[in-house]
């Protein structure tokens, strides 16, 4: 049996706690998940979502939920300030840990926790969910199956617009203080660590980060609150293996949603994701037939397939809920057969280090080496 305790009990924490839930309906696990204890410094919580999600127990102090016994796993879904002491204290006390990305503040705080995890030797995972989105699985063995050739371009852009109405009022992601940076942790992190993931090391950067609006107004109080987190970071960058990369996450993109989207151009063939249609992968190669060459859009949903053997019949799609449940679930065979997991500690300071660099970059106006 393995007890859960999660940290955070609003977005992610449902986004994890659905996954939690049907985890063990759909791998095969050798122990039984049972969701112990929520946690959250909102008292509200415990109604709202620790009994009507299922969480047996409640706590309001994520030092408490660490120091009780009967828990295993602790799970964290906290804003970005916290994600360094919680870990900290939960490798220090032997718990497992999975962690919301980005993984920390910055790359000391990164080390810290990667350093702590190591010395407890628990097992630990940053949620870089859409590295377990199906098509993004298969654009991995694509490439490592050579289809692609020498990469020459990974670009990626990540765009929403939440932040276009100049009322939507202040949250703690225009904190620096608390989230580290913007759009850039928030979303750059996803796609820098899917470059790492698909196309390998980036070792320089040049980037540029804008706040458009740096005046908002808290919710409750009316006052107004300054924004310190970027609302755009856009940066050009250098592979090890001599691929240029171009990269641009922003709250800005006036009508995109959750609009994330990669093309990496190959010697050999090219590869097109957009999450809003995650079943699918447009692949071109030019090893068809000069008469058939073009973009196929190949629908991820047979057998074959990473992950679809869990699910349904062919044709069936699935949804981004479902990447969270294969992270969890990963992590939980990991556990379960003593093996490490990616993407882990190690890799989410990687990634802390590249998005550190852009910034850098960005207020020095010039490019710069990613430290090794
Ligand atoms: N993987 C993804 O796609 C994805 C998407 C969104 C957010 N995230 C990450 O997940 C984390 C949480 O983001 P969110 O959108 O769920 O935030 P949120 O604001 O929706 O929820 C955060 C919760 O944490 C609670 N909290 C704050 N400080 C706490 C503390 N000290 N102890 C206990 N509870 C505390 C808040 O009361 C709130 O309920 C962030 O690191 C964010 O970057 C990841």
């Amino acid at each position: 049996m393995f007890n859960i305790g999660i940290v955070g009990a609003q977005f992610m924490g449902r986004a994890h706690t659905n996954a939690w839930f049907d985890v063990d309906r759909f791998y095969d696990l050798p122990f039984q998940i049972v969701m112990k204890a929520a946690c959250d410094i909102d008292p509200a919580s415990e109604k709202d979502f620790a009994s009507r999600l299922g969480w047996q127990t409640f706590e309001t102090s994520w030092g408490n939920l660490i120091k009780r016994e009967d828990i295993d796993i602790i799970d964290i879904c906290t804003p970005n300030n916290t994600h360094m002491p919680v870990a900290v204290a939960a490798a220090k006390a032997g718990k497992h840990i999975i962690c919301e990305k980005p993984i920390a503040m910055d790359a000391d705080e990164a080390r810290q926790m990667l350093d702590a995890a190591e010395a407890a030797g628990i097992n630990h995972m940053v949620a870089f969910n859409y590295r377990r989105v199906p098509a993004i699985a298969l654009a991995k063995q694509l490439i490592e199956d050579g289809k692609l050739g020498k990469i020459y371009h990974f670009n990626a852009v990540y765009y929403q617009d939440w932040l276009v109405d100049p009322d939507f009022p202040w949250v703690w992601r225009h904190d620096a203080k608390l989230a580290g940076s913007g759009a850039h942790g928030d979303m750059n992190a996803h796609t820098v660590d899917l470059a790492r993931y698909l196309v390998g090391e980036i070792e320089s950067v040049c980037g540029e980060a804008k706040v458009f609006i740096d005046r908002r107004k808290m919710a409750k109080t009316g006052q107004i609150s300054i924004v310190t987190a970027d609302d755009a970071t856009s940066f050009l960058a250098q592979f090890a293996g001599g691929a240029s990369g171009n990269f641009m996450g922003t709250r800005f993109a006036t009508g995109r949603k959750n609009f994330l989207r990669l093309e990496i151009f190959g010697s050999r063939g090219s590869l097109v994701f957009n999450l809003e249609r995650l079943n699918e992968l447009e692949y071109y190669s030019r090893d068809d037939q000069l008469a058939e060459q073009g973009f196929k859009n190949v629908l991820i949903t047979e057998n074959q397939h990473p992950y679809m053997h869990k699910w349904w019949p062919p044709g069936h799609i699935i949804g981004w809920e479902h990447t969270f449940i294969h992270e969890i679930g990963d992590f939980l065979k990991a556990i379960a057969e003593n093996k490490k997991i990616k993407p882990d500690f190690y890799d989410g300071y990687k990634c802390q280090l590249i998005l550190d660099t852009v910034l850098r970059s960005a207020k020095e106006r010039k490019w710069l080496e990613v430290p090794v």
